[in-house]
C-alpha cells in the first residue's frame, strides 16, 4: 500500500494569498517524479488553522528519492534565493512533516 507525506504550514493571515499564488504557479515537476501518486493543497476551514500539503507516494524510497532532486528545485521560490538576487520571504512562518501509511482505502463505485 502507499504512503502519504503531509507538510503542515502555518501560515500568517495575511500570508494566505501569497501562499495560495506560490502554488498556483509552482514548479509542477512533482508530477513527473516516479513513485508519485496525489497532491493537494488543502486550505483550512475548520478545526485548524494550518495549510496541508498532501502528498500520497507508491514507497518511502519513491518519496526520499523526490526530497533529494526535484522537491529542492521546485521549493527555490520558497525563501531561498531565486537566482536573481531576490529572496522572497517565505510566505509560511513553520512546517511540520507528517508520515501515514494507507491501511485501507476505497474509492466510489463506477
Ligand atoms: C520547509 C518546509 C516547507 C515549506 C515552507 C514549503 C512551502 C512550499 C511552497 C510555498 C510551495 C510552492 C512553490 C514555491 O513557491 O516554492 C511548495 C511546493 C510544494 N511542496 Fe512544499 N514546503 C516545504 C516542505 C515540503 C515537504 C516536506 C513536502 C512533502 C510532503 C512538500 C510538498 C510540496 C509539493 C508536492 C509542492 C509542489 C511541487 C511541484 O509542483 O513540483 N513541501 N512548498
Amino acid at each position: 500500500m502507499s504512503i502519504v507525506k503531509i507538510n503542515a504550514l502555518t501560515v500568517p493571515e495575511e500570508q494566505r494569498a501569497t501562499l495560495e499564488e506560490r502554488f498556483a504557479s509552482r514548479a509542477g515537476a512533482v508530477e513527473g517524479s516516479d513513485g508519485f501518486e496525489w497532491f493537494e493543497l488543502l486550505r483550512p476551514l475548520e478545526g485548524t488553522d494550518r495549510y496541508l500539503v498532501y502528498t500520497r507516494w507508491r514507497s518511502e524510497e519513491d518519496f526520499q528519492a523526490w526530497m533529494e532532486g526535484p522537491m529542492k528545485q521546485a521549493h527555490q521560490r520558497g525563501g531561498q534565493d531565486s537566482g536573481d538576487g531576490e529572496r522572497p520571504r517565505p510566505a509560511a512562518t513553520g512546517s511540520e512533516t507528517w508520515s501515514f501509511e494507507v491501511v485501507q482505502q476505497a474509492a466510489p463505485k463506477k
